[in-house]
């Protein structure tokens, strides 16, 4: 069994409070590991892969809880730290670098789900203001960054109602964050559906957002502020819940909905996907996140919570499925070999 345990994040290059989020998470998962009995070591990922490689090594590091987002804050990377780890062979919880990658890219995740049936808002891809081309969108529509996360560039004035205001708008979205998505906008109930398990994913106690305080003035979304500033009327009025009125038929929607869609990006141990409703109780999804945030705090692991799981014991559940990756049960007695052949070797034990 795995003792020494690497917890690796990216080092945060700005004091917002999205950014220092991950140091949060660092420290949650490194308190519950020592609670678990495990021997914690707090593993910064830089482009530095030498210093980084040599840490693992003289840490003698068994396992690893990965909890990169980004590296060095850029979110097109965020799936380069597993990558090193599956070419190393050391073990990792989490998603494979693939599906981080893929998921990473919200526009390519839409045409991944869509291509399986799965309803996504329409959308195009914006790149210049020049590129623009909206004919084919009912609006409103919501203009987001293709590549960014945790609500990053979103905010009231991401909503457009019509095809000249966005024109007019476009282009501070696409000078700030490059290639902006353009999506027709939901207006429904919004759920967040946390997965977890291995080798299969379980939904855990579906999340809504609860917006029925927030001002009727304000477009029913959850912006920047609503997720990051507790003093905004926004983060205020768009709480988290776990709905008991879901009839059997929605719920089981969503939660089949989530699950082929992590099973198409190959999510592994856990996971969120985000959708919303709409009246007509079609489920649309927004975005997957192959590695969604593990603060105690967070929808994650208040989904846990309500399944019944405390945060060391949803840290144990993690750390338990790469247990099961790295020795599985074979499923017939002589087939513990195959499955030791195709366990993933650490060049470093
Ligand atoms: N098509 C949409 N219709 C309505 N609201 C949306 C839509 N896309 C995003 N939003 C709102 O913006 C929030 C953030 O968008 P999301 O796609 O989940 O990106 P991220 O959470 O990675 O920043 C969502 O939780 C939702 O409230
Ligand atoms: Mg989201």
């Amino acid at each position: 069994m795995p003792d020494i345990i690497g917890i690796i994040f990216n080092t945060p290059q700005s004091a917002s409070t999205d950014s220092m989020d991950v140091l949060t998470q660092v420290d949650a998962i490194e308190r519950s590991l020592n609670i678990l009995g495990y021997r914690p070591v707090v593993i910064p990922f830089t482009k530095d892969l030498p210093l980084f490689i040599d840490r693992l090594k003289r840490e003698s590091v068994q396992m690893v809880f990965n909890l990169c987002e980004t590296v060095d804050e850029d979110a097109t990377l965020c799936g380069h730290p597993a990558a090193v780890l599956e070419l190393l062979g050391v073990p990792f919880t989490g998603s494979p670098s693939m599906s981080l990658m893929i998921s990473t890219d919200k526009m390519l995740t839409k045409q991944v789900v869509h291509s399986s049936g799965i309803l996504t808002p329409e959308s195009v891809l914006v790149n210049h203001p020049t590129n623009l081309n909206s004919d084919a969108l009912t609006f409103p529509v919501i203009v987001k960054p293709q590549f960014e996360d945790a609500s990053i560039g979103i905010d009231q004035n991401s909503v457009f109602t019509d095809p000249q205001a966005l024109e007019q708008g476009i282009h501070d979205f696409t000078d700030r964050f490059g290639s902006v998505i353009v999506e027709e906008y939901i207006d429904g109930r919004e759920f967040n559906v946390s997965l977890m398990g291995y080798p299969s994913l379980a939904p855990l106690p579906l999340a809504e957002i609860d917006f029925c305080r927030l001002p009727e003035n304000l477009h029913r979304i959850v912006g920047y502020r609503a997720k990051w500033d507790p003093t905004s009327l926004e983060y205020q009025n768009t709480r988290r819940i776990f709905p008991e009125n879901l009839s059997p038929r929605l719920q089981k929607k969503i939660e089949n909905t989530a699950l082929l869609c992590s099973r198409l990006l190959r999510i592994r141990d856990y996971g969120r996907i985000d959708m919303r409703v709409d009246h007509e109780e079609n489920v649309y999804v927004l975005e997957a996140n192959a590695n969604p945030c593990l603060s105690p705090d967070g929808g994650f692991a208040a989904a846990s919570q309500k399944s019944g799981l405390s945060y060391d014991q949803m840290v144990a559940k993690i750390i338990e499925s790469v247990q099961h990756r790295i020795s599985p049960e074979p499923m017939f007695p002589d087939s513990k070999a195959l499955s030791q052949e195709s366990s993933p070797k650490n060049h470093f034990l």
